[in-house]
């Protein structure tokens, strides 16, 4: 994490928060500290990491503004529409299952929103819809399926499930993945920590199967990691 930090306030404020701030970039982590110190009215890093030991409510709060927490139903549509017209036709032609993880699924918005697509070309029965993400607290609200009062259709309620898992030191969930979304998620990360994400999630996906990044996002080194681009932002695992 940042040199300048003192190391034994940088100790505590990973204890008190329990997230694993080494893998955020340094700037982000330190822009999140001094936004958390004027929320919480404290002095320094130290006090931060005091407080935040003691008070519940001041820690979800930090978890979730140093792990970017939001979502939303068809956000960035261009590249809902993507999936609806290109790769999900792609790979339904050969008639197997499509299972799906939204790796890093925040609030759920965006695993909700490909399972009202999927319901939408017919295709919802084929298919096993996974999110995983840092937060118990966001996987709480992804269980909830509701957003700004609208409840997410009950087919797709039932397809989904859920599960905390830390994506740079977990590993992947069991299985081959014939999709992976994960938008959104390595932009917040030290070059390390997205090499090591960048490789779990290939080690997880199929052969053919298709990863999409988020519309920022993109992969410089493709084909050392054994993938292909496919379409904006997308890409698919060649062996
Ligand atoms: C900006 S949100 C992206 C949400 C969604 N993918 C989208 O684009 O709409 C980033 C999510 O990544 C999760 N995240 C950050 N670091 C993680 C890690 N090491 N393992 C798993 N999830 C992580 C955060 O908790 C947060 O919910």
């Amino acid at each position: 994490m940042r040199s300048d930090l003192a190391p034994v306030a940088e100790l505590s404020l990973t204890r008190a928060c329990g997230l694993p701030l080494a893998h955020f970039r340094p700037e982000h982590v330190a822009e999140q500290i001094a936004r958390a110190c004027a929320r919480e009215h404290v002095a320094d890093q130290a006090a931060l990491a005091r407080r935040l030991a003691r008070d519940g409510v001041a820690r979800t709060r930090f978890r979730r503004s140093v792990a970017i927490s939001h979502g939303a139903i068809f956000r960035d549509p261009e590249q809902f529409q993507l999936l609806e017209r290109v790769l999900l036709p792609r790979l339904l032609e050969d008639g197997r299952r499509v299972t799906t993880w939204s790796a890093g699924c925040a609030d759920g918005a965006e695993l909700y929103t490909l399972g009202i697509v999927l319901e939408r070309m017919g295709a919802l029965d084929r298919a096993l819809l996974l999110g995983s993400d840092l937060l118990e607290e966001n996987l709480a609200t992804a269980r909830e399926g509701r957003y700004e009062g609208h409840e997410m259709p009950s087919e797709v309620r039932l397809r989904v499930r859920w599960e905390q898992r830390d994506l740079v030191e977990d590993g992947p969930p069991a299985g081959r993945w014939r999709l992976i979304l994960c938008r959104n998620v390595a932009i917040y990360f030290t070059p390390a920590a997205r090499r090591k994400l960048y490789e779990t999630l290939v080690g997880a996906l199929a052969t053919r199967g298709v990863l999409l990044l988020g519309r920022s996002e993109r992969l410089l080194d493709a084909s050392s990691l054994g993938l292909r681009p496919v379409a904006p932002h997308a890409y698919e695992r060649v062996r």
